[in-house]
């Protein structure tokens, strides 16, 4: 991958700014500095609707939710960070998340039905609120930060790994693995930006997510069925997210109760999902 295969982003005006590199540590810490520059200086300032784009061609100290590392193979996968300024009141900025999680599916769908594997697209899911999982394995995680008022959104997706080490083979997979060809990474970030740049401007002019509620519930990969919280004892049945976002569990009494992605982690019954 080169800068210039992402340019494009700059010439349609979609980001109004491309910070490449061939190797960074972390593509979400680099992002995390800018929005920090742009807190504290005067002259150095970010609208509202402006997006700057971070893409590490290798990452080599990825970072994953709840201080998990985020491993990458040199030049094989997609590291990108997007860095927006947002009029979201902090309660709504775990919805950017979920936005994050269905404009990969959408990118992914789209590449996959264009190569007339539908075979395969139709086993990809989301594993509330966002890890984009196919036939039960994680392709995608998403770690979304905050220097408010700016919301960095981390997207690593497996494109070209090989191979996983013995422990994460049943857990993970990667493009290349589901179907036996290496992916254009380029025209993936593309496709993911422009997607997850028009979902997060509609979220910001509706203030909730009734918009994609439908689209991210078919896509629930423990829809209707059997979920342990953390921190809960006993197991309920999934039921969606409502418009906050939050995911929806009714207990074995049939009462239904909303749970923040700040608050718990959901695990199917057996298997990673
Ligand atoms: C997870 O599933 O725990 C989230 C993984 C997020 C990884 C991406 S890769 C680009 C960005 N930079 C990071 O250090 N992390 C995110």
């Amino acid at each position: 991958m080169k800068r210039s295969d992402l340019e494009i982003l700059l010439r349609e005006g979609i980001i109004r700014e491309l910070h490449y590199y061939d190797e960074a540590p972390s593509t979400n810490d680099l992002a995390k500095e800018r929005a920090r520059l742009f807190s504290v200086s005067e002259s150095a300032v970010m609208d509202e609707e402006c997006y700057e784009l971070f893409i590490a061609d290798t990452q080599t100290a990825g970072r994953g939710r709840m201080g998990r590392i985020w491993k990458s193979p040199v030049s094989k996968n997609i590291s990108m960070s997007l860095l927006s300024k947002t009029a979201l009141p902090g309660e709504s900025i775990p919805g950017v998340t979920l936005l994050a999680a269905l404009a990969v599916t959408d990118a992914v769908t789209e590449l996959l039905l264009s190569e007339g594997r539908s075979d395969i697209a139709e086993g990809i899911k989301i594993k509330w609120p966002n890890d984009v999982v196919i036939s039960g394995r994680k392709l995608s995680g998403i770690l979304t930060e905050l220097v408010f008022p700016y919301i960095i959104c981390g997207i690593g997706i497996n494109v070209n790994t090989p191979s996983f080490p013995e422990e994460l083979s049943d857990k993970a997979t990667s493009l290349l693995l589901e179907t036996g060809a290496e992916k254009n990474r380029a025209e993936l970030i593309n496709d993911i930006t422009r997607r997850l740049i028009s979902y997060v401007n509609q979220y910001e002019q509706e203030q909730d997510l009734c918009f994609i509620l439908e689209k991210y519930n078919k896509l629930l990969v423990s829809m209707d069925k059997e979920v342990i919280l953390s921190g809960y004892p006993d197991t309920y049945i999934a039921k969606g997210i409502n418009k906050t976002g939050a995911l929806l569990v009714q207990d074995s009494s049939g009462d239904v109760i909303s749970v923040s992605s700040g608050e718990v982690s959901v695990r199917g019954l057996y298997g990673y999902t």
